[in-house]
């Protein structure tokens, strides 16, 4: 069976940032332990003026593709998976393409490109469609390039703001892959939800608090489904357990939903039956209100067992790392999870050679899914070819009045002229609009 999964990937993430703590916070008048300890953020990551989704998505994909020593030749299929888009009919991707058509001599006319919107699950679609297309021999011995780009942006004042983020991911997918190899096998958890959602309009109209639920509803169908075609989960079986992360917080609850899952008839199940109980049944109980409330009890005691925090630590907690500084980058969002905890793996001199890491994605709207993924050698050097330490240390650290600013900038409903923050140098920037209306961009040397 032809192996195929990813092979390598760039981070590119907006290039300035709004401390939650020290920024945010007290514009807000809030604890800033309500943004660092209960959402599990430290700061988000904002477009500079001549950034959007093209020249973050088009400058991940450069990086990478030099750093292969790719040509458009070798690329049969650009993906661009965003729930930021700025143009119902014409692609991302082919802005994207055109850029970088800009800095090679050849074109992208032969590749097939395309678009997918499901919220922020969309980048594991994309994933999905370029292993298919791979899997059915479709791709003439050419890679598929799978980018996830968003400016993760909420109205002014929605109890979103404080997860906002923005940035881009680009994977090269190909067969016999440099860093994990991708299972057939998949979980879904699916439903019409209207938790999370954007009726032609930019920013997001959310249901805050249901969206939680939504996430951990879904999330529990996928898990299941997963298990009735992969067979049953034991908690040892995942080095690391990548979530899609909205901010930290929400995977907190996620893992300890999915450990309750994962642990029922195993050894880890009695042993822990024997320090905290058994997990309450719904049959024991005459009410919903009753069960939840046994469950939430139950929960409570499992998350501050031993046991627990130890797998916590070791297979969620490195996932989180890159999150709590950037904030959602929807499509991107489970994407760098992954990155974060190969990195953390690689820093810490962790041999992930054959690991196997179960990656849980999602999207609003809502479906939940989850696969299994085996880390393959040459994952060491790949990781270590990333800069998003740099990338996230260089960034332009806004004051609240800047902050402001940016976000009016790239309100698509507001005209703003405000200088740059950076300066753009060897990537793509925006350079104003065409005559249809279309962004136009260049590469700035
Ligand atoms: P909120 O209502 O302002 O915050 O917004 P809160 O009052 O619920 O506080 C958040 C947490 O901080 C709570 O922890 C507080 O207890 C804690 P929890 O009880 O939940 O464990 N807290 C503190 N902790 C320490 N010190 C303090 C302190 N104060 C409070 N001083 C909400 C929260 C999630 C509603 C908001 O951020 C929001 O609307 N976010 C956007 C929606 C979202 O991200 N939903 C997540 C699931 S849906 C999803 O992931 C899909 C998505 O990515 C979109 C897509 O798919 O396209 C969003």
């Amino acid at each position: 069976m032809t192996v195929v999964g990813i092979d390598a990937m760039e981070i590119w993430t907006g290039k300035l940032k709004l401390d939650l703590a020290e920024t945010f916070a007290p514009a807000q008048g809030d604890d800033p332990g309500k943004y660092t300890k209960g959402l599990g953020l430290r700061a988000s990551s904002f477009p500079d003026v001549y950034e959007d989704i093209v020249t973050m998505g088009a400058n991940a994909a450069h990086r990478l593709m030099e750093r292969k020593g790719l040509t458009p030749e070798d690329i049969g299929r650009i993906d661009v998976a965003t729930e930021s888009a700025f143009d119902n009919s014409k692609p991302v991707s082919t802005y994207i393409a055109g850029c970088l058509e800009q800095v090679y001599d050849e074109n992208f006319h032969h590749a097939n490109k395309g678009e997918r919107k499901f919220a922020c699950i969309s980048g594991t679609q994309s994933l999905d469609d370029a292993y298919n297309w791979i899997r059915a021999g479709r791709n003439r011995g050419r890679a598929a390039l799978v980018i996830a780009t968003d400016t993760a942006l909420y109205a002014r004042d929605d109890p979103g703001e404080a997860t906002q983020g923005a940035g881009a991911v680009a994977m090269l997918v190909d067969e016999d892959p440099n860093l994990v190899e991708l299972s057939a096998e998949q979980g879904y958890g699916s439903a019409d939800e209207t938790d999370f959602l954007k009726p032609n309009q930019q920013f997001p109209s959310v249901d805050g608090k249901r969206s939680v639920n939504v996430y951990l509803a879904r999330m529990r169908e996928a898990l299941e489904d997963f298990a009735a075609v992969a067979g049953d989960i034991h908690p040892g079986d995942y080095e690391m357990i990548p979530f899609h992360t909205p901010f930290p917080g929400m995977v907190r609850k996620a893992a300890a939903l999915g450990y309750r899952h994962i642990v029922r008839g195993t050894d880890v199940g009695d042993l822990l039956a024997e320090e905290i109980g058994h997990q309450p049944m719904r049959s024991d109980f005459e009410t919903d209100d009753e069960f939840h409330a046994a469950i939430k009890e139950y929960t409570d005691a499992l998350t501050e067992t031993e046991r627990y925090q130890d797998w916590y630590a070791n297979t969620i907690e490195p996932t989180l790392e890159i999150s709590r500084d950037v904030g959602n980058w929807y499509t991107g969002s489970v994407h760098i999870a992954r990155a974060s905890g190969l990195k953390h793996a690689r820093e810490n001199g962790l041999d992930l050679d054959d690991a196997r890491l179960l990656v849980a994605s999602y999207g609003s709207g809502a479906q939940a899914e989850v696969h299994a993924e085996t880390v393959v050698s040459g994952w060491e050097e790949e990781i270590g070819a990333l800069d998003i330490d740099e990338q996230i240390r260089n960034r332009y650290d806004l004051s609240f009045a800047e902050y402001e600013q940016v976000h009016d900038v790239h309100n698509h409903e507001t005209e703003t002229d405000v200088e740059e923050f950076t300066a753009p140098e060897n990537e793509f920037a925006f350079d104003g609009w065409g005559r249809m209306g279309e962004r136009k961009y260049r590469y700035v040397e």
